[in-house]
């Protein structure tokens, strides 16, 4: 699919328009990186989330080997908190490792990710520079020309003057930053050498602002799988191989947070971490690899749309053993481009030794505990046992572990573009409309199903109504509408998502036919398709729809 900014544009639209999510602190003209989801937003992330604590959990905590696993295992969950122990991210590497590159312009005093400021050579009267930006501009060629023209003064006219070398790169690849015109300056050379700049968020413990006090706001939920290994193992007798999952909020200061809710500051991760023999641990990461794959087309993500893609060897994480990605065609992506949703890791022992014998480098093939120069590890481990005794076969050993870590706010972007349709309708008029229907699986719709009386002025409909919503209410979202024309009612849950309205009419009443007593219209959202079906049998239908 190519990327689709208009089809973007109405998405974010959309989701503003019916309450799926608004920018954060929007009044006060809102910050970048930071989401708030509305009443429709909140449900469908409610139901995503639940989907993936089902498949992960509930139906997996079995005893019974689970279909195309190499063996049986446990499934457990936890919640840990969202500021731990300083030493934690010292150990698992993140207090060194994880940031971005970034540039500072003298100038502008503006900050840009190395990677993400793009230019060109161009020259105009002998006078050769590079000219940069540093957004997501459609065309780039487009915004590098009028940025050229503002630096050299001239007019639009005068744009052929120009004289472009090269292909467009990135900051990067230009070695010399003297000739180099930053993204928002008319001046050469203000562009700083990069500076590596750490993606946690700092916060302090207690009273004290000093670096003793100094603590991080998570920036994976998985670190809280890794600390708690041994307690549960401890309180649950569990036994390698078994996981442990947890969905819940990390922050990451990202630099340029962007497309919508995809990249952001504040967002919700459901990993699971998986524990097991370090022989078996290919067939698992298999296992979890093609498992984590078919979850999302089981819940309707179109299969031409989403693909797996194993990582090269180059952009494997340093502990990384094999990686592959769940990626999706989101509209922002370019032709043939794709984003990630998920990352399924093959960490090897690397987290649990790191919490034992403190953090860990490569050195060739090994992964060794990095010392300080009095020769001690340079971020001790907690020095616990965190090995596994296998009481039958008498064997002791760091488990390994299968890591699929997805994100919970990109699930639940890929899947409100996923739903997205325009369709050409004629209604009631007999004129032609556009039908904006958001075709969710029943399962993650925010509503079951809309119920509405014909007549809001009619008090035998709306008690009908009422006693149908009482019937269905314990067991599913019922949205109630008694306002506006019956097709505006239905063109509002279309775009809600909700796949069955339930209209109570003069016939439910039996006023006309006696036979049509106690009989409702159900409407189909994504056939349009309206059938009659009797009261007693809708609560059994719907649920078989959105078990
Ligand atoms: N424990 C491994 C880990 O955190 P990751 O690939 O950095 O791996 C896992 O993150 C998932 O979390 C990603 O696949 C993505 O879905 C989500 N994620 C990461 N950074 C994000 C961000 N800034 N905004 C939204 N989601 C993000």
């Amino acid at each position: 699919m190519a990327q689709d900014n208009s089809l973007m544009d109405a998405i974010v639209s959309l989701c503003k328009r019916r309450g799926f999510a608004f920018q954060s602190s929007e009044i006060y003209g809102g910050l970048r990186g930071l989401w708030d989801y509305g009443p429709l937003g909140v449900e469908l992330k409610r139901n995503i989330k639940e989907a993936w604590w089902r498949d992960m959990i509930t139906t997996h905590d079995e005893l019974e080997q689970p279909q195309g696993a190499p063996s049986a295992f446990q499934m457990v969950g936890i919640e840990s908190s969202i500021i731990m122990h300083p030493r934690v991210w010292k150990t698992s590497g993140h207090y060194d490792l994880f940031h971005d590159s970034m540039v500072d312009c003298r100038e502008s005093k503006k900050r840009y990710r190395y990677d993400h400021v793009k230019g060109r050579w161009v020259t105009y009267e002998g006078n050769k520079i590079f000219i940069t930006i540093a957004g997501d501009e459609d065309d780039l060629q487009d915004a590098l020309n009028v940025r050229a023209l503002q630096y050299f003064g001239l007019k639009a006219k005068y744009a052929d003057k120009l004289e472009w070398e090269g292909e467009i790169s990135d900051l990067p690849t230009v070695k010399d930053h003297s000739q180099v015109v930053g993204p928002d300056t008319k001046e050469l050379g203000t562009l700083t050498e990069p500076r590596e700049f750490n993606l946690m968020f700092e916060t302090y413990i207690g009273a004290m602002r000093d670096e003793d006090n100094k603590a991080f706001l998570r920036p994976e939920t998985a670190q809280g799988m890794f600390v708690n290994f041994k307690n549960i193992i401890d309180s649950n007798r569990v036994k390698v191989p078994f996981g442990i999952a947890q969905q819940g909020k990390s922050f990451r200061n990202e630099i340029t947070p962007r497309n919508f809710t995809f990249r952001s500051r504040e967002f919700e991760q459901m990993e699971m971490e998986f524990f097991c023999h370090p022989d078996d641990s290919f067939k698992w990461y298999t296992y979890w690899r093609d498992r984590r794959f078919k979850w999302y087309t089981d819940l309707g993500i179109d299969a031409s749309k989403l693909i797996l893609r194993d990582h090269e060897k180059d952009e494997l994480s340093h502990y990384s053993v094999g990686t592959a990605d769940v990626e999706y065609a989101f509209p922002f992506c370019e032709e043939g481009e794709f984003g990630e949703l998920e990352g399924v890791a093959h960490r090897g022992d690397f987290d649990l030794r790191s919490h034992m014998e403190g953090k860990l480098v490569r050195e060739g093939d090994e992964l060794v505990v990095e010392k300080d120069e009095e020769g001690n590890p340079r971020y001790p481990g907690s020095g616990k046992d965190l090995t596994f005794y296998n009481d039958e076969t008498k064997e002791r050993f760091v488990p390994h572990v299968i890591e699929p870590a997805a994100g919970a706010d990109r699930t639940v972007l890929a899947f409100i573009c996923n739903a997205y349709n325009e369709e050409t309708v004629t209604n009631e008029k007999g004129k032609e409309e556009t039908r904006i229907v958001m075709k969710f699986h029943p399962r993650i719709a925010p509503y079951k199903v809309g119920v509405f009386p014909l007549l809001k002025n009619k008090p035998e409909l709306v008690a009908k109504a009422r006693e149908v919503c009482n019937l269905l209410r314990p067991y599913m979202a019922v949205f109630y509408d008694e306002g506006g024309a019956i097709g505006r009612r239905y063109r509002r849950q279309d775009e809600a998502g909700t796949p069955y309205g339930v209209t109570i009419d003069f016939d439910t009443l039996g006023e006309k036919d006696t036979a049509d007593k106690d009989t409702v219209t159900l409407r189909d959202r994504d056939t349009m398709e309206q059938t009659r079906m009797p009261i007693s049998e809708l609560l059994a239908f719907l649920l078989e729809k959105i078990r």
